[in-house]
């Protein structure tokens, strides 16, 4: 069985009432749902998870590399990690743990947004970039990752 991890950065708990105009009226509940649903169908599993902190994101991507590509470990790494995709070097240094692929997902489309969204820590390690498609960016990413 394939096994996927999907990590979520700050203010993500937040979706639905966090500025909807530009990241839809999705929960992050919603998003998983979703997610776990479509990885189903194809016998997938998915870990979700999400927090405020860098740090506890660098300890689930050092979680990814323990177990990666082992029968029952992760295959693969979906990461939205919001602002900290533009000021994370602590993450970006996780990353270069991984051969698993890695795939950057955003709700938005940040090169459409301020200039301090333009540069990600994230895209040089990534297989895949996907922006601006919502929650079906993550969907995206999982059959990308398939
Ligand atoms: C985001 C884009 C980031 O610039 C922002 O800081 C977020 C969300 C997105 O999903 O569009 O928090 O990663």
């Amino acid at each position: 069985m394939k096994h996927l991890m999907i990590l979520n950065g700050p203010n993500l708990n937040m979706l639905g009432a966090r500025e909807p105009d530009i990241y839809g009226t999705d929960t992050l509940d919603d998003i998983e749902a979703m997610c776990v649903a479509h990885a189903q169908k194809s016998g997938t599993g998915i870990t979700f998870k999400q927090t405020n902190h860098e740090g506890i994101l660098v300890d689930w991507i050092q979680d990814v590399f323990m177990i990666q590509n082992q029968e029952d470990g992760y295959h693969g790494l979906i990461i939205n990690a919001a602002a900290y995709t533009h000021t994370s070097l602590a993450i970006h240094d996780a990353l270069k743990l991984l051969t698993v692929p890695i795939i950057e997902v955003h709700l938005s489309n940040p090169h459409e947004r301020e200039d301090f969204r333009h540069h990600s820590f994230i895209a040089p390690l990534a297989s895949k970039i996907i922006v601006g498609k919502g929650a079906q960016g993550y969907i995206e990413a999982i059959d990308a990752l398939l």
